[in-house]
């Protein structure tokens, strides 16, 4: 059999992992063809493709990025998108396909079932907030330079006495602003899950400020808001499924952080940092699991389904189950975090 492979959305640190041991497995196990799709869905429109033998599969375990591209194409705002995937599908004679992605590709994937294409779905985002699953690979590696972030700004806003703002990626689900703010000792972590209030913030630092502390660090996560309020946007366009481009929230806190408290004040955007480079030992170890799991399922004939990470285990969920659903944070982690703010 031909399995086909692609990854869309955002990339994350640990799509090559997947690549590589859905290659790897697919070929000496089950005697499969693999064939790459460039660019995510974008390729199976276009019918662009590259040869995905054990030797291009080599060398790019520790690689971050994608060797096949991704995209945020959405074949059903494409003329006769969908019916496309189908024929071009047959045509390169693809029987089944492992479809990396997060939410948006992952939902492409459950409509594709059900025109008739096997699809098994990897879940990959750095926000580990797709429903289904524990985690999602990339997220701990950006969790991990968003800590170095944090230790960096750390002594920099000690020494000049300022509050430096981190802000994180983040659209729906404040993960990577949690996680990393508690490993980073952060004195305020603002998350979309739970939108702020301003004079809150500002009182946090006060406190720190009474109790001798003339330095603050704050991490936000970009899809925060005020309460109330809705979040900051850089610009007004929308990608393929309907996602603006979120941003500047930490500018914003930052001007009103020196408004109300009269203490200089710096903002950094952590931006692509977060997925760019390599992964770490945890991601290329979640992903690695993750191409087996993909391949499996395949071999099994259990389509329409989404490898998941369930404790230390990996399992598998039905793709309807799972997508257009989000993965809030967990509260209690955040409750922990807070013992520290102030
Ligand atoms: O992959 C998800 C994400 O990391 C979001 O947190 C962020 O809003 C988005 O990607 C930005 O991606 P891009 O700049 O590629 O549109």
């Amino acid at each position: 059999m031909k399995v086909g492979v692609l990854s869309g959305g955002g990339d994350a640190p640990g799509i090559n992992a997947v690549i590589r041991a859905v290659v790897k497995k697919g070929i000496q196990n089950y005697g499969y063809e693999i064939i790459g799709i460039k660019d995510g869905w974008a390729g199976l429109v276009e019918g662009e493709y590259l040869s995905l033998d054990l030797k291009a599969a080599s060398g790019i375990l520790h690689r971050g990025g994608s060797i096949l591209g991704t995209s945020r194409t959405n074949p059903f705002k494409r003329e006769n998108g969908p019916e496309r995937i189908i024929k071009n599908a047959r045509k390169a004679g693809i029987g089944a396909l492992v479809v990396i992605g997060g939410d948006d590709t992952l939902t492409v994937a459950q409509k594709m079932s059900e025109l008739g294409l096997k699809c098994v779905g990897v879940p990959k985002t750095i926000d580990n907030d797709l429903a289904g699953t524990d985690y999602t690979f990339g997220f701990m590696t950006a969790v991990g330079v968003a800590t170095e972030a944090l230790d960096r700004l750390h002594t920099t806003a000690e020494a000049h006495h300022r509050v430096i703002i981190l802000e994180v990626m983040g659209r729906y689900s404040g993960w990577i602003a949690l996680e990393a703010g508690l490993a980073g000792g952060a004195d305020v972590i603002l998350i979309p899950e739970k939108p702020f209030d301003i004079d809150e913030v500002c009182e946090s630092i006060r406190q720190r400020q009474r109790r001798g502390r003339n330095f603050s660090i704050v991490v936000v996560a970009e899809g925060a808001k005020p309460k109330g309020g809705v979040e900051i946007v850089y610009g007004e366009s929308v990608d393929e499924f309907g996602h603006i481009r979120l941003g500047g929230v930490g500018y914003y806190l930052g001007r009103e952080i020196e408004k109300c408290l009269n203490i200089e004040t710096r903002v950094v955007i952590l931006g692509h940092l977060q997925r760019g480079g390599s992964p770490t030992a945890f991601d290329r170890i979640l992903a690695t699991r993750f191409g087996i799991a993909a391949i499996d399922l395949v071999h099994q004939g259990k389509f329409d389904r989404m490898v998941a990470m369930k404790g230390n285990e990996i399992v598998s969920v039905p793709l309807k189950e799972v997508v257009g659903k989000r993965k809030p944070v967990d509260l209690k982690l955040y409750d922990i975090a807070s013992l520290f703010f102030g």
